[in-house]
């Protein structure tokens, strides 16, 4: 028997001032998408902002539906920008922001589960992490250098194919 620990290694920064510039503008990009938002059931509406390896800044937003399984997270409606426009370019930055209008905006919230294996497939494909910037409309960032490691023993393609 053997105990076993994944390290979850990831830096917080007050506020945007403390971020590096390029990391600061990305940010800011994620909240103008928050504007972009279809989401009248939930009245929470998250931006992403993805900087492609080539510097091309694409921006997606949740998409929500009165069937709400139908719904989209702007996390996973930004890969799907990215893979459609750009195919197998890598993702080098994700920030992601979000407005809540019955309640806060001024801490980092995480991508959801499905998320985190939409992303951590996206970084497979491409052969490249994605690093997360995560910030509400002010207060704390966290900076996550890999968005895999989110999703501790994930399932992945291999386990289909071996
Ligand atoms: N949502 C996102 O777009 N990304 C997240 O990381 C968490 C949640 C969306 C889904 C839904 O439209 C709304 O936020 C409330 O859950």
């Amino acid at each position: 028997m053997q105990e076993q620990q994944v390290p979850l290694n990831f830096t917080t920064y007050t506020d945007s001032s403390e971020l590096l510039e390029a990391d600061a503008a990305l940010l800011h990009e994620a909240k103008s998408a928050t504007e972009l938002a279809y989401s009248p059931y939930s009245k929470f509406k998250v931006g992403a902002a993805a900087r492609l390896s080539n510097g091309v800044i694409l921006k997606g937003s949740n998409q929500e539906n009165a069937s709400f399984p139908a719904g989209i997270c702007a996390e996973r409606v930004l890969l799907s920008i990215c893979s459609s426009l750009y195919p197998k370019m890598a993702i080098v930055d994700m920030a992601i922001s979000y407005q809540n209008e019955i309640g806060n905006s001024d801490r980092p919230i995480t991508p959801c589960g499905v998320c985190r294996q939409s992303l951590s497939e996206y970084q497979e494909i491409c052969q490249h992490s994605i690093r997360l910037i995560l910030g509400g409309k002010e207060g704390e960032i966290f900076v996550i250098e890999k968005a895999s490691s989110l999703l501790p023993l994930a399932f992945t393609s291999a386990d289909l194919f071996s």
